[in-house]
């Protein structure tokens, strides 16, 4: 389960305070396909930054599977990172240097025991570059390379995948099927999905659809409420130690 409480951006600047996120709180149960929407600039995208930890809250509390993320070091927060989510970006991210296989290896040499190698070609076999585990990215088109990002993200079995405009440098074709794949791997898996999209037909597509506009919610599809938390606080540090029933 994904929880927001209350969290909300903002960055200084000089003087100034641009306020990016504000009063943002809902909850994600596990196994559920949602879907981020909004206009460019509504703040997606720093959003689903702050969920997969990749950025931190300026107020308020993340909390995953039961971790209070926005209270966490650097390291920890990789540690959870590497355990819970995959994320996938509208770029690909992948690196230059190394082959498809090697990149979709990435997350076991961080973090996961044991040898992924089989799990990475199977993935491979699956998002169809059987064929292709040793070139390069440069050698790939972009909808190949966001496969093999897929297969990146899935490889070592997160509860949680999350996508930022994941077809969104595709055309329609690649995009179709970067996203079939997506969907196919959550039903399987029966993991939660987060999908930042603007395009309509995508977010169709999932359960539960949260609209963001500038900064704030304004709808959603499916509101969910967790269970209540006896701890209010705010500092992180005792909720920490109580943990979500203390
Ligand atoms: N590091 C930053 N510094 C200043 N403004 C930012 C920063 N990151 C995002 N913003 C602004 O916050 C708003 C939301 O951005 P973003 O989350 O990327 O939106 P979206 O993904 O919905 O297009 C935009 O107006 C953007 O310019
Ligand atoms: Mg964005």
């Amino acid at each position: 389960m994904i929880e927001v409480c209350d969290a909300a951006k903002w960055i200084e600047n000089g003087a100034r305070r641009v306020e990016i996120l504000k009063e943002i709180s809902f909850a994600i149960p596990a196994g559920q396909f949602v879907a981020i929407v909004g206009a460019s600039g509504s703040g997606k995208s720093t959003l689903l930054g702050l969920l997969a930890g990749l950025d931190t809250p300026s107020a308020g509390e993340i909390w995953l599977d039961g971790v209070p993320i926005h209270n966490l070091a650097e390291a920890e927060l990789a540690a959870v990172r590497g355990r819970k989510i995959g994320f996938v970006f509208q770029s690909y991210q992948l690196i230059q240097t190394l082959t498809a296989l090697e990149n979709v290896l990435l997350p076991y040499e961080l973090n996961v025991e044991g040898n992924g190698l089989a799990q990475a070609r199977r993935l491979l076999g699956e998002v169809g570059l059987g064929e292709r585990m040793d070139h390069y990215p440069i050698q790939l088109s972009g909808g190949e390379q966001q496969r093999v990002a897929l297969a990146r993200a899935f490889v070592a079995d997160p509860p949680i995948v999350m996508a930022d405009e994941p077809t969104g440098n595709l055309d329609s074709v690649n995009g179709r099927i970067v996203l079939d794949l997506l969907l196919e791997h959550n039903r399987r898996a029966g993991t939660t999905l987060v999908l930042v999209t603007h395009d309509a037909e995508v977010a169709s597509r999932a359960g539960r659809k949260i609209t963001l506009k500038d900064g704030r919610i304004v709808e959603d599809t499916q509101p969910f409420s967790p269970p209540r938390k006896t701890s209010t606080r705010r500092d992180g540090t005792a909720a920490h130690k109580e943990g979500k029933n203390g």
